[in-house]
Parts: structure tokens; sequence; C-alpha cells
């Protein structure tokens, strides 16, 4: 099926939004989705962006049964290991399920490594749910490494009150 890969803009947003309450659904947790489209047009599309993010785009009629044609996305930001240097993060990689097996994925994945690589990224990192085994398997198909398995990382989080204490307890100047 005909579709191509293209940088999101501010327009996309609402389309973004959708398709992210799609993912949580997908991953069981949609009532932790807090994010607004015009918190993703403020973070995104600002001076100095929070993320970027790729969209899959299908012609008109190849639209989706609802009327959709973005039916995929790939959100990602930069981050830096102090070993290796240079990462892009994949937050999200998502593709309408009518559209999965097409090579949609592999397409916004191929272009986010493409993006890294342009930035002189040397690692492509990601985070999946355990039990989340067809896209285990499709990463790992491409080459990916399990960083739990392999070397036992745990990955943390601070927020809510936790955050606001922490920072509460930040030394004064
Ligand atoms: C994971 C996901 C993005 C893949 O997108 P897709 O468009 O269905 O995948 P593609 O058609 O591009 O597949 C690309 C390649 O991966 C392979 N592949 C796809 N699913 C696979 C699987 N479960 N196991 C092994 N290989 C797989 C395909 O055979 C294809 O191989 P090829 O490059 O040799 O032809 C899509 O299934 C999805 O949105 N899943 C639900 C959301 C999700 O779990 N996202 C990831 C969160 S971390």
């Amino acid at each position: 099926m005909h579709f191509k890969v293209r940088a999101a803009t501010k327009e996309d947003c609402k389309e973004i939004s959708r398709m992210i309450m799609e993912l949580a659904v997908y991953e069981k947790m949609p009532d932790q989705v807090k994010i607004s489209h015009e918190e993703l047009e403020r973070d995104g599309f600002c001076q100095n962006p929070f993320f970027e993010c790729l969209v899959a785009e299908v012609p008109e009629e190849n639209k989706s049964t609802e009327g959709f044609t973005v039916v995929g996305y790939a959100l990602y930001f930069y981050t830096y290991s102090t070993w290796k240097g240079r990462t892009v993060y994949l937050e999200d990689l998502y593709v309408m399920p009518e559209f999965r097996g097409n090579g949609f994925g592999k397409g916004l994945l191929c272009k986010v490594a493409e993006v890294g690589k342009k930035q002189q990224c040397v690692r492509l990192q990601l985070s999946v749910l355990d039990w989340n085994t067809p896209s285990r398997d499709f990463y790992a198909a491409k080459g990916a490494q399990d960083l739990t398995d392999s070397e036992g990382w745990h990955f943390i989080r601070f927020d809510g009150q936790h955050l606001d204490d922490l920072a509460n307890e930040a030394p004064k100047d």
C-alpha cells in the first residue's frame, strides 16, 4: 500500500493526539494520557522543541474506515549517554491496526534512525511493555537488543508528589 513518511506539522497535533490515545488503549493504560493536542503544539513546535515527530500518511483513496489519512506516527527526542554520546529516544511508534503489516512501522522506524544518524546519534533507544511480544519481536527482528535481558536495567520514574518533594528539597542558592 502506498504511504509516505513526513515530518509532522503543528496542524497534525490533533491526529497525533488521537493516535497517542489509541496507543495507550492498546497498552491498556488509557487513563494515563493527560496530554492535550494544545500541549503537543506548544511543546513540539516552539523555538526549542521538546520532541520531534514523523507521521505516516496514506492517499485519500486509502483512508481508514473512519476517514483518517494520517495513520501512524513516531515521536522521538534526543538524549545523551555519558558512555556513548548522542542518542535518539523513540517515545512512541504506532500504526493503526488496519494498516499494520504493510511496512509503515518499519518505514517510521527507519526514518527515525536516518534522522538520528544525521544528528550523529550512535544509539536509538526505546522502552516496550513486557507483554507486548509482537512489538518486542518486531524490534528484535530489526536487530535491537533487550537491555533488561542483557544488562538488567530497570526503568525508573519520579512524578507527582514525589517529584514535588524532591524539587522542594533542592539546595537553595
Ligand atoms: C509495532 C508496529 C509499529 C509495527 O508496525 P507495522 O506497520 O505493523 O510493521 P511493518 O509492516 O512495518 O513490519 C516491518 C517488518 O517487521 C516485521 N514484523 C512486524 N511485526 C512483527 C512481529 N510481530 N514479529 C516479527 N517481525 C515482525 C515484518 O515482517 C516486516 O519485516 P520485513 O522488514 O522483513 O518485511 C505496529 O504493529 C503497532 O503499531 N503496534 C501496536 C503499537 C505498539 O506496540 N507500538 C510499539 C510500542 S513500543
